[in-house]
């Protein structure tokens, strides 16, 4: 079974489909459209540790990648614990973080709130590139001054908790001519995001290096310690040592 919602997630997918992996493909629920994989695809969450656990006996699973987005730690962290009640081998696909290069203005922070704390008290142009999660916290109180944002989504949202803020629509891989002119088209100071690592979202890191902004770069949330693999090949050459290949009369990632 294959925990999804990244690039790298469908990179997997596709190298299971061609290898003819016995493989299921889950997806939380979160986007209205979701890529779709050349695999069967379930959505949902799978009621907690205990929902997970039992899906994985129901279903028969002999393994599990986890190739959930680093900030999706609730779901990682129940994969571990599920796994390990199951007695079904784990293993997280997980990208390398981001880290600085020469030109790069970074602040690092812990989490959300640190990145609020850290935007400028003067108001401020903000590329809040965070998706659509959190996004009350930057909303604006006593303490905080009023940002305009831009906000790159998915998918729409009725009710944003941001007063003044602009919505673009669009879904990653993103090019870093493309954001550079987003950045430069809406008069861009700072520029907040997730250390997600990975390609396709790294653009905007390197056009704000290209225009000298400001990044307040959130670091990933701790997940329990966990077996990893950083390539597709990795995790393929994990499932042939497990028996999860082709032909496998048990239904295997
Ligand atoms: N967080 C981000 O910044 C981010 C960015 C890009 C993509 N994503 C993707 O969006 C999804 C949700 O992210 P999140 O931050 O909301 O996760 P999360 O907080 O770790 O997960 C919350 C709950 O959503 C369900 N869930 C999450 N991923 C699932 C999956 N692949 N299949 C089935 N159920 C799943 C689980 O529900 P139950 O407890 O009921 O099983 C989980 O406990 C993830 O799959 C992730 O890869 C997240």
């Amino acid at each position: 079974m294959l925990l999804g919602g990244t690039t790298e997630a469908s990179q997997l997918a596709r190298a299971l489909a061609e290898a003819e992996v016995d493989a299921v493909f889950s997806y939380a629920g979160r986007t209205a459209a979701p890529v779709a994989q050349p695999l069967p695809t379930r959505v949902g969450g799978f009621g907690g540790v205990a929902g997970l656990r039992d899906w994985l006996q129901v279903q028969r699973i002999t393994q599990v990648v986890d190739a959930t987005h680093p900030f999706a730690a609730q779901m990682s962290s129940n994969a571990v614990h599920a796994c390990a009640a199951a007695g079904v081998p784990l293993l997280a696909f997980e990208r390398p973080a981001w880290q600085p290069q020469a030109g790069d203005r970074w602040q690092c922070v812990a989490d959300i709130d640190g990145a609020v704390a850290a935007l400028a008290p003067t108001p401020a142009r903000v590329f809040l590139a965070i998706g659509r999660q959190n996004l009350l916290s930057f909303a604006p109180s006593a303490q905080c001054a009023s940002h305009h944002y831009l906000l790159r989504l998915v998918d729409a949202v009725a009710d944003l908790p941001l007063p003044s803020a602009q919505v673009v629509i669009a879904r990653g891989p993103f090019t870093v001519e493309g954001d550079r002119a987003l950045l430069q088209q809406h008069g861009i100071t700072h520029l907040v995001a997730k250390n997600a690592g990975g390609s396709g979202a790294a653009a905007k890191l390197e056009a704000a290096r290209l225009l000298g902004l400001p990044v307040i770069l959130i670091d990933r949330p701790a997940v329990p310690a966990r077996r990893m693999a950083a390539t597709v090949e990795q995790v393929m050459a994990w499932l042939g040592h497990h028996g999860g290949a082709a032909g496998n009369a048990e239904r295997g990632v």
